[in-house]
């Protein structure tokens, strides 16, 4: 890694993603026409090394794959986004992870991922990079990896004294004392909804969420709200960063992109609040194009739409 970089590892999934678009969902039992078909690489790990790399990070991601052409397909898209695969393993025995989504007209996703090898993801996977995760900037989990892998690594990297944030996503219900050892815990508001209890609909029962995870130990929350941005509470002061408004071709990824962004943005120096206005920028790019690690802009892109 060089020195001039922020160091970030992204420990969590690799899939492929297999995107159909359609006018609509279809509801049970019913069959609609898709409107086309394409196989686009993804997993949320993968999404948020990928966007680390492109926003001018650098990236070692921890996980696995199959020995399989999807495994092979995600580890040469992520080599060519720039991130640094050496701990990502080849399991002999599992398939790569793929979700099957399908995005309707207004660019709305429903998902169904299987985890395949990201299933047999170990926190002894993560115990080879030790050295690697001693010298990071960030270490950068979710929920997609077994718990009591995401519960060890947290538990690695916390001995180590490294910043720790986590995607509790897809919305899980984690053991009550991980998200004490939570820097920054970044939650859409479904998944802050689970963790909480509390329906986030609007600015104030985002805050109400916000300032229920800081009393359950995270040190700050950013819950992402989508088209409205981002609400960000640093223990003291709420914030809430907008986003400007984009035609939307597909949200699939849009959190991920912000959570690469925001880390690099963070790990730079920036502070809390810019760092989540350069986490919104990246997001608001992304949904403009369909897919997953095909739609994440570059640093250069991020940087001139906020200047637009
Ligand atoms: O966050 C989006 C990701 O969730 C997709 O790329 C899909 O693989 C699922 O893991």
């Amino acid at each position: 890694m060089s020195d001039t970089q922020p160091a970030i590892i992204v420990v969590g999934s690799i899939n492929m993603d297999l995107v159909v678009r359609v006018e609509r969902f279809p509801v049970p039992g019913e069959t609609v026409r898709g409107r086309s078909f394409i196989t686009v690489p993804g997993g949320k790990g993968a999404n948020q090394a990928a966007a680390v790399s492109l926003s001018g990070g650098s990236v070692s991601m921890i996980g696995r794959v199959g020995n399989d052409i999807f495994g092979s397909a995600c580890l040469d898209n992520l080599r060519s986004k720039g991130a640094d695969v050496s701990g990502i393993r080849i399991d002999p025995d599992a398939p790569t992870g793929n979700a099957m989504i399908a995005v309707d007209a207004e660019g709305q996703n429903e998902l169904i991922y299987t985890p395949g090898a990201n299933g047999k993801v170990i926190p002894q996977d993560a115990e080879h990079a030790t050295e690697a995760i001693s010298r990071a900037d960030m270490v950068i989990l979710q929920f997609e990896l077994p718990m009591e892998t995401v519960c060890g690594v947290v538990d690695l990297a916390s001995r180590l004294g490294r910043k720790i944030l986590i995607n509790p996503a897809p919305a899980e219900t984690p053991p009550a004392d991980l998200l004490k050892k939570v820097d920054y815990l970044i939650p859409n508001e479904t998944e802050a909804e689970r963790l909480t209890g509390i329906k986030v609909q609007d600015l104030q029962s985002a805050t109400q969420a916000a300032e229920n995870l800081l009393r359950q130990g995270c040190k700050q929350v950013i819950v992402t709200l989508g088209s409205q941005g981002a609400l960000v509470h640093d223990g003291t002061a709420v914030t809430h960063v907008p986003a400007k408004k984009i035609e939307v071709v597909d949200a699939t990824a849009a959190g991920d992109t912000f959570i690469g962004a925001f880390s690099v943005a963070l790990a730079e120096g920036k502070s809390l609040v810019k760092a989540a206005r350069f986490g919104c920028a990246a997001a608001t790019l992304s949904v403009s194009k369909l897919g997953a690690q095909t739609s994440i802009p570059t640093r250069g892109e991020i940087e001139s739409f906020l200047e637009d």
